[in-house]
């Protein structure tokens, strides 16, 4: 699976019912999701995460922020509430459109289309915080381990990063189907039985192979809290940190 199946896919969901897809929940399908609501989630986690940076004693400046796999704004907009510019970025343009429907931070979001496998539109140490949720797990770990490398190149010295990502299955019936079902019957069920509008996969990504490839560009895991409970995977925010010169 490359980068234009995870395109076509996600230009899909995002054409079909943006916010269904973005925050997956049965209750939710058929337009379920309201505007405020969606966008008040986004805010709970981010002060919520942002809070968390505050007690582990880091604090990012607050002149930029990157969320990563932006969808259609949930987190983005909360992000401008803290930061002066954020950069969303997402694979798909549908979603695009959608976080630009839902934009409230008076222009001070800007949403782009990001379709390569790095991040090569922006430069070295140009964020102070690099924020991704709910993504990497969608993308074959090659990709999402290039892209954590990416965070830590745009990242600046001080600055921080939070990474939200399944750490491995649950021992649930659904739990252990992702784990040992081949994918062409997953996608088959997802598509023919729960009437997905495209496939959904799930990589989890271990939380040691997650620190490797960070602490091989010189990034910090500061903590690592489990989140969203009742699921069918053990889901970790990680909190991260690129030591400044003196080390801070
Ligand atoms: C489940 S949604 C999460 C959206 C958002 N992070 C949130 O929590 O509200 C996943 C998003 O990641 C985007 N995405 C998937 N692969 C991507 C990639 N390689 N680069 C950028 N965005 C990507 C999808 O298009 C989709 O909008």
């Amino acid at each position: 699976m490359g980068l234009d199946e995870v395109r076509a896919d996600w230009t899909r969901l995002g054409s079909a019912e943006p916010l269904w897809a973005v925050c997956v929940d049965p209750a939710k399908r058929g337009g379920g999701w309201d505007d405020d609501e969606f966008l008040a989630s986004g805010a709970a986690e981010i002060d919520a995460a942002l809070g968390r940076l505050a007690e582990l004693g880091l604090r990012p400046g607050r002149r930029r922020a990157l969320d990563f796999g932006c969808g259609a704004g949930r987190l983005s907009n909360a992000l401008a509430a803290h930061f002066a510019r954020v950069v969303g970025v997402d694979i798909a343009p549908t979603m695009l459109d959608e976080a630009r429907r839902l934009d409230r931070s008076g222009g001070r979001v800007d949403f782009r289309l990001n379709d390569r496998p790095d991040l090569a539109a922006f430069a070295d140490d140009s964020f102070d915080l690099v924020y991704t949720d709910l993504v990497l797990q969608h993308l074959p770990p090659k990709l999402a381990e290039g892209y954590l490398r990416e965070f830590v190149r745009v990242l600046r010295p001080g600055g921080a990063m939070v990474i939200g990502v399944p750490d491995r299955e649950r021992a649930t019936f659904k739990g252990l189907v992702f784990r040992f079902a081949p994918w062409p019957l997953i996608r088959l069920a997802q598509r023919r039985l729960l009437g997905y509008p495209a496939p959904m996969r799930m990589h989890p990504l271990p939380r040691a192979r997650l620190a490797a490839v960070l602490a091989a560009g010189g990034a910090r895991i500061a903590d690592s809290q489990e989140y969203w409970g009742g699921d069918h995977w053990l889901h970790l925010r990680h909190y991260a940190w690129l030591p400044d010169g003196e080390g801070r």
